[in-house]
């Protein structure tokens, strides 16, 4: 919660995410259509944690309920199920008893396809709706293209309505003006019981609109205020690809102009992608093209060079990750260098001073201190002791075709080139493995285990 927001305890936010998006063309919930790996829904709940918490803070949930569920998780939000998406103004209808049994004396609604909202814009909103003394207050926006958004209606300067770009009937209300609604509305709670049941669907989308409480708000002679923020371009909503696309790229200047002020080096920073969720300590160094998302973290002196692309890992100080590095849920320690190449799954650890080069993949696995597996290698639910060298080609073969098996090698052991090893099996301490050896057995500590066909050599038959 943010200091100034105490005057405004009793303030609830609910966030509208029932639609489906049809303008996005995909099965996908539009509230999950993503920016930079993350959700919409993610940066809308980020700005609204801000001003309250997930006991003040309501999402309306329909299409594609459960998948939103999902990837939002609780923690942030409570979730009402609107079952049939019949418009906006039916979205606040369904979930006003639950604020209302909350006791709350204002609620803050946001459309949740309005990703680039930030907490200080909502919190400034609501301090002006209040000090205003509205009972129904909205964000009104002029672009320099109104496009398919609603239209605001104003007599002398005051708002009448709200109409909708594809209701607009220039005959009837006059030129179209350019100022339109961002979806973002202070309500007073005590007028909703009179104004909801007297919304109506009697409109191009057949559709309850939310927008109506404005005209109903005003034939009741309420204190209505359209409070005007300009051309702020973060608070248009997002309908179709293009928009996510932009809404998206602005995202990612701001994120990347963040760090480099934080005292991150970017080389080739225009493409550069990085996670909201990513943290980065001043002296780590980057260069683009580079994507980095979910939870990752970048200590201060390692270094990610370009085309690598990494989710959810670590890259701890000293360490180097090379060009063309794909690393999800890995942890690369202090001093290791990573790739070129290299493809890290979940679970891959590299320990200090640990090493992977081209071609090396590793999933469920564990370098230790200052192993290396330079060339050409499968290393999968292994543990692999310190100092051990893992030759070209060394492949861990975990998989039966029914269950995974672990490999373990001790410190200090050398794997030769081509080697298999057939899991369940381990290599104790400073033994030796021949190159091309395919080993299913354990290996004593100190021995040298073959597991090949000798080399031998017949005469040619003369013709
Ligand atoms: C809405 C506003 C429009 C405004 C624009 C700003 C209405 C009628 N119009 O239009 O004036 O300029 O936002 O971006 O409100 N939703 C539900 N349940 C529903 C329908 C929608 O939860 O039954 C949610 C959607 O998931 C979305 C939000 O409400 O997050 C807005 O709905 P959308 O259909 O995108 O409204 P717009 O046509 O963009
Ligand atoms: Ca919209």
């Amino acid at each position: 919660m943010t200091a100034s927001s105490s005057h405004i305890g009793r303030t609830g936010v609910l966030v509208l995410a029932a639609g489906k998006g049809t303008r996005m063309h995909s099965d996908k919930p539009k509230v999950l259509q993503t920016m930079l790996e993350e959700p919409m829904l993610h940066y809308v709940l980020a700005a609204t944690a801000e001003l309250a918490g997930k006991d003040e803070t309501w999402t309306v949930i329909g299409h594609g309920a459960d998948m939103v569920r999902a990837a939002m998780g609780d923690g942030r939000t409570q979730f009402i199920e609107q079952k049939e998406q019949l418009g906006t103004g039916h979205a606040l209808a369904t979930a006003w008893p639950a604020l209302k049994a909350a006791g709350v004396s204002h609620v803050l609604v946001v459309n949740g396809d309005t990703p680039r909202i930030s907490g200080g814009v909502l919190q400034g909103f609501v301090d002006k709706s209040i000090a205003f003394g509205a009972d129904l207050a909205f964000i009104t926006l002029t672009p320099p293209d109104a496009g398919a958004f609603g239209r605001v209606l104003r007599k002398n300067g005051r708002v009448t309505a709200i109409i909708e770009a594809k209701d607009y009937d220039e005959a009837r209300f006059g030129p179209c003006p350019r100022e339109i609604n961002a979806g973002i509305y202070c309500i007073r709670a005590a007028v909703l019981d009179a104004l909801l049941p007297r919304l109506g669907n009697a409109n191009k989308s057949g559709e309850f609109y939310i927008t109506d409480l404005v005209e109903l708000a005003v034939a009741d002679k309420l204190t209505v205020l359209g409070a005007e923020a300009g051309d702020d371009m973060n608070l248009l909503g997002v309908n179709t690809p293009g928009e996510l696309a932009a809404a998206e790229e602005a995202e990612r200047e701001r994120i990347v102009a963040d760090w480099l002020a934080a005292g991150v080096l970017i080389h080739n920073a225009g493409q550069v992608r990085i996670s909201p969720r990513a943290i980065l300590e001043p002296g780590a160094e980057l260069a683009g093209p580079l994507e980095i998302y979910g939870s990752s973290v970048i200590r201060a002196g390692a270094r990610v060079d370009s085309h690598t692309r990494m989710t959810d890992s670590s890259v701890d100080s000293g360490a180097i990750v090379r060009s063309f590095c794909h690393l999800e849920g890995a942890v690369i320690g202090p001093d290791c260098v990573a790739g070129p190449f290299s493809r890290m799954r979940p679970g891959a650890v590299l320990e200090e001073g640990a090493h992977v080069g081209s071609f090396v993949e590793m999933k469920k696995s564990r370098l230790r201190k200052g192993a290396k597996a330079n060339h050409l290698a499968y290393i999968g639910d292994a543990d692999i002791g310190e100092r051990v060298n893992i030759g070209a080609g060394v492949i861990t073969c975990n998989y039966d075709g029914k269950n995974k098996h672990a490999t373990v090698i001790g410190n200090d052991a050398f794997i030769g080139s081509n080697v298999s090893l057939v899991a369940p099996v381990s290599v104790g301490a400073g033994a030796l493995v021949g190159a091309g050896s395919v080993i299913t057995k354990n290996v004593a500590e100190k021995t040298l285990a073959l597991g090949r066909a000798r080399q031998t050599e017949l005469p040619l038959r003369k013709k």
